[in-house]
């Protein structure tokens, strides 16, 4: 997969796995890291699909209506691109937190409801539920941040608290925090996530 790698200063601190938006690349996230953990290595990710030139993680049959097939599909793909990062640039595989905006949101999620210990934590900004009518593994104190905003038409309050039960029904512990907004990415939720991993992930 295309990809950033940068070299953090703390090789004890979590390894951040970006994951942008649809119509972002591997750059879009980069400064966003920095504000949450300044001494971390970061893996971003480009979405492997385009969708009239916008990169995506997987295909989307409308908006809101995900590809199934291809969302599993481009989970394994995530994942064992993972197993190869971690072998070739030497991170710990066992100390990696996302962060994912949007549809990077919703692969990050895929990610931890299809595979055991694939993350220590995640920050989930804007995320829907990815999958629904599957067991999801332990997640047994993983903690996860979800970003969320009370006037989001994509990702709306009810899906929140749904995603926000199944991860918690699984042992996730969760952290919702509301903007009153839509779907942006805003500042305050920005510094709320780096509050929230300083307290729980370093
Ligand atoms: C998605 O397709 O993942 C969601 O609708 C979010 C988006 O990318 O607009």
């Amino acid at each position: 997969m295309k990809h950033i790698f940068e070299r953090g200063t703390n090789k004890g601190a979590p390894t951040l796995v970006l994951f942008h938006g649809t119509g972002g690349t591997e750059r879009s996230l980069l400064t966003l890291a920095k504000r949450i953990s300044p001494e971390s290595s970061v893996l971003s990710l480009r979405g492997n699909i385009l969708e009239n030139g916008m990169p995506r993680f997987f295909r989307r049959l409308a908006e809101g209506v995900f590809d199934e097939a291809d969302l599993i599909f481009r989970t394994k793909e995530v994942y064992e691109f993972l197993d190869t990062a971690a072998a070739e640039y030497g991170f710990d595989r066992d100390n990696l937190v996302a962060i994912g905006y949007s549809n990077g949101a919703n692969i990050a999620g895929s990610l931890i409801f299809h595979h055991q210990n694939v993350l220590r934590g995640a920050i989930l900004n804007h995320p829907m539920v990815p999958r629904r009518g599957i067991k999801l593994p332990d997640l047994t104190d993983i903690p996860i941040f979800i970003g969320a905003g009370t006037n989001d038409p994509i990702c709306s309050a009810q899906e929140t608290e749904e995603l926000q039960s199944l991860l918690r029904e699984a042992g996730a512990s969760v952290e919702v925090h509301w903007e009153h907004f839509g779907h942006q990415l805003t500042t305050s939720e920005v510094d709320a996530a780096a509050v929230w991993f300083k307290k729980n992930l370093l």
